[in-house]
């Protein structure tokens, strides 16, 4: 647990170091509740659907929002004693199909049996030797006792490409639903729209709970810090909180990795308040580090022989422009970040070109394009891309000191705009 006082001794403060990389998690889903910031509405949503006989959920949104963190944690939150809950989680790889999957759940769901050894448990999927068809999964879930609160989830369903597995998925929540099994099915994915994560999704529209996960609120990433910086029994301050909030961008990830890279950085100056100039340290280690994929599309990204190719400038001015809420901005909303950065106005056909380039292979689609010639929309194709091209815009000196104050401040100024 974390000291209720100011360490004293090496030993108190590589404690306190511990426990500090311990409940920042930068790269692994929350399993515990109380380390589960905010998402009430979602909580509910799934709550809800869980208590309801015949319903089931879809959990959708981008990558890193925090999907499967909820759907892990929701086993803890149900009111009810632990042991009634039988939940079950499988993530999809790409080489699954409607059977592999549903055999990697019946692996760790058991039936009892006297085979001659006395009464044991045996996996159901022993059962199957040559797969299963939805007819086969509809009977197995009727098996669960009354009083069960069964709970399968299916994470990474967007990796499912074959179209028959996903009409064979909507088939079986249809009849589950329709036969009031006593489970819950919970289909978790990278997707924008429910449509595209699942093809027949119209079947089950009307047994189906639609939760979209968005990036989280600037209330939540403030809950997030705070919860952590309370169970370490240290302060943050006002601009330092703004500066990781307002850089992470809604991605709880980056809340982490600052969080964690900042509160470090304070441990390691024997401080028990973190301070901007944490963050700032953080900021520099994240960029520094080594083992990073962004970095590395960043480079491909930006990479250039020319002198005057500005890809750079206008990675970071892509950073800065206003978005609609899936995170597309138009040429047009580049314009004025890009002018800001050059320091002198620019047309949009002066980098129009260059749109179109990063959104191709050879800069490793680090943007996604959209609509048509005369409309083109784009966003970043990675949503962690665009906090680390910021963070490199600031250490590359391209936002100017009104740009820079924005990042501290509580409300962000409309360069920096986003949902936050
Ligand atoms: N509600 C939350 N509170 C605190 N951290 C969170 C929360 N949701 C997600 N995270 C963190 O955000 C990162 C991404 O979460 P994850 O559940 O893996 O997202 P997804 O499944 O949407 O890609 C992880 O580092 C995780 O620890
Ligand atoms: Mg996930």
């Amino acid at each position: 647990m974390a000291p209720a006082s100011k360490p004293k001794t090496d030993e108190d403060w590589r404690a306190l170091r511990f426990e500090a990389n311990r409940i920042f998690t930068p790269s692994t889903p929350i399993s515990v509740a109380q380390l589960f910031a905010g998402r009430s509405s979602q909580i509910n949503s799934l709550l809800d659907t869980v208590a309801e006989r015949g319903r089931h959920a879809i959990v959708y949104g981008e990558p890193g929002v925090g999907k499967t963190s909820l759907a892990q944690i929701i086993q803890h939150i149900v009111p009810t004693n632990a042991e009634r809950i039988k939940y079950v989680r499988k993530s999809a790889v790409s080489s699954d199909n409607y059977s592999t999957i549903w055999m990697s759940i019946f692996k760790e769901l058991h039936f009892l049996a006297d085979l001659g050894e006395g009464e044991k448990r045996y996996p159901i999927s022993d059962l199957y030797k040559d797969g299963v068809t939805p007819s086969d999964v509809v009977r197995e879930l009727a098996f669960f006792g009354e009083d069960l609160i069964p709970i399968i989830v299916i994470d990474e369903y967007n990796l499912i490409k074959d179209k028959d597995s996903s009409r064979q998925m909507a088939e079986t929540i249809k009849a589950v639903s329709d036969a009031s099994v006593n489970v819950t099915i919970i289909i978790v994915g990278i997707s924008d729209t429910v449509e595209n994560l699942i093809d027949g999704h119209a079947s089950i529209g009307r047994c189906s709970e639609e939760v979209l996960m968005p990036r989280m609120n600037s209330h939540e990433m403030q809950l997030l810090i705070e919860s952590r910086m309370i169970g370490l029994g240290m302060k943050i301050n006002g601009d330092a909180k703004w500066k990781i909030i307002n850089l992470s961008k809604g991605l709880p990830a980056f809340a982490h990795s600052l969080g964690k890279g900042a509160v470090l950085s304070a441990i390691d100056t024997r401080k028990m308040s973190v301070t901007e100039y944490n963050v700032d340290h953080a900021i520099e280690t994240i960029l520094g580090g080594s083992q990073n994929t962004l970095k590395m599309d960043y480079e491909q990204a930006i990479r250039s022989n020319q002198e005057r190719a500005r890809f750079r400038q206008i990675l970071t001015a892509c950073a800065l422009a206003d978005t609609d809420e899936s995170g597309y901005f138009t040429p047009k909303q580049v314009q004025a970040p890009l002018a800001n950065i050059l320091k002198k106005p620019i047309g949009i056909d002066g980098f129009n070109p260059n749109l179109k380039e990063l959104a191709s292979a050879k800069r490793g689609n680090v943007l996604q394009q959209i609509g048509s010639e005369r409309i083109f929309r784009y966003r970043f194709a990675s949503p962690a891309m665009q906090p680390f091209v910021i963070m490199k815009g600031m250490q590359d000196g391209f936002l100017d000191e009104k740009a820079k104050s924005a990042l501290s401040a509580p409300e962000q100024g409309t360069l920096f705009s986003n949902e936050l």
